[in-house]
């Protein structure tokens, strides 16, 4: 080899750098290459098999070569062999997050949202992968979904939230039921407002995805309030980032004493996610525990927490409307905050049936259905 001429693969104190395929050179640490070797994971279980805890010395390679498109290491004191794809290789080179088919930009939006809001059909997404895709992306994107056609059963809620994930308990229990029967003689029966609010943050980890079956809704008024907490937030943002800094920094207590439970969890009202961007917020009045913060911070906290709890129920963000007997409302209930107006009724029923499932396994599901993955 004269000297003008790079080696594609150079042998350094603790790694190698190899030439990629599109001209970039990309450095790997000896301990990374050893633990990923393609060998080190289960065909069949797809999961890592190799355990470099369990390797008694630090990995070193004894040679190193590219073979058409793969990098092939020799390791010095063992009998062992890596092949590295280089379309694998460059993946990681740049040291960033993997690729996340999951990672779709949320798109805010507004009081005017109802006629474009995402549809689908009971029946067809039970038969049509991408009916179930298009609901998904829509949960991802925009946080809500509204399913129609609802069977009026049980068993409905239980196979449509069992598409995007596995049945997910609250303290509460598996299932939820707010019934509302109206008697027509209790003429001066009002029915409270219920405030805006995502659901129980009193548990460590809030639930994720939420459902809400109607069954019968009869009641006059008595609107659905949803809003996009996103949205609040990245005008917050704009407009005040000093209160969005402490909304999005600061941990406050949320509590729920019920049937020999004392249940307690902190949480941020303002959720970031790895870019640093919105992806949530969690809000519950009437879980809202006594704040146990500093009375000095809350000095500043206070104004700020009110400050975005009144933005809440501007105009701008609150889409409303009435739930039908037959719908089902999905939505993110770390991003979705969502109440009821008060209603004076006279008569009818109100039944929506309610569960959650996971925001980890509606993701990781979506990612399954719309690419191959690594192992294929
Ligand atoms: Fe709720």
């Amino acid at each position: 080899m004269d000297g003008t001429q790079i080696d594609p693969v150079t042998l350094e104190e603790d790694g190698l750098t190899v030439a990629l395929p599109d001209g970039r050179r990309g450095y790997f640490n000896a301990w990374w290459l050893r633990d990923n070797c393609p060998s080190s994971f289960d065909a069949e279980t797809r999961e890592r098999t190799f355990d470099i805890f369990h390797h008694a010395t630090t990995p070193r390679p004894a040679e190193a070569h590219i073979d058409e498109d793969a990098l092939v290491v020799h390791w010095a004191g063992e009998h062992h062999v890596s092949r590295y794809p280089l379309a694998m290789l460059a993946a990681y080179a740049a040291g960033e997050r993997r690729h996340d088919p999951a990672d779709l930009p949320r798109r805010p939006w507004f009081a005017d949202h109802y006629p474009d809001l995402t549809r689908v059909a009971h029946p067809t997404l039970h038969e049509d992968p991408a009916e179930r895709r298009r609901l998904m992306e829509a949960l991802l994107v925009e946080g809500v979904a509204i399913i129609g056609d609802m069977p009026d059963t049980d068993a409905a809620l239980t196979r449509t939230a069992g598409l995007l994930g596995t049945i997910r308990p609250s303290f509460f229990g598996a299932y939820f039921d707010v019934r509302t029967h109206v008697k027509p003689t209790n003429l001066a029966y009002t029915s409270k407002a219920l405030e805006l609010h995502t659901d129980v943050p009193a548990e460590e980890l809030a639930p994720g995805i939420q459902y809400l079956h109607c069954r019968r809704n009869s009641v006059a008024g008595g609107l659905n309030l949803f809003l996009d907490g996103t949205a609040v937030a990245n005008d917050l943002r704009e407009d005040d980032p000093e209160a969005f800094r402490l909304l999005s920094e600061t941990e406050i207590p949320f509590y729920k004493e019920h049937d020999g439970i004392d249940m307690r969890a902190r949480q941020r009202v303002i959720e970031l996610d790895h870019n640093g961007a919105v992806s949530g917020v969690t809000i519950s009045q009437h879980m809202a525990d006594i704040f146990d913060l500093p009375q000095r911070l809350m000095d500043r906290y206070y104004p700020a927490f009110v400050k975005f709890g009144r933005m809440l129920q501007d105009e701008k963000y609150v889409m409303r409307f009435t739930l039908r007997a037959g719908e089902c409302i999905c939505f993110d209930n770390h991003r979705i905050v969502h109440g009821r107006a008060a209603y004076a009724a006279t008569s009818g029923e109100r039944h929506l049936r309610g569960t959650y499932t996971d925001r980890g396994e509606l993701r990781g599901l979506y990612r399954a259905l719309v690419s191959e993955g690594r192992f294929h």
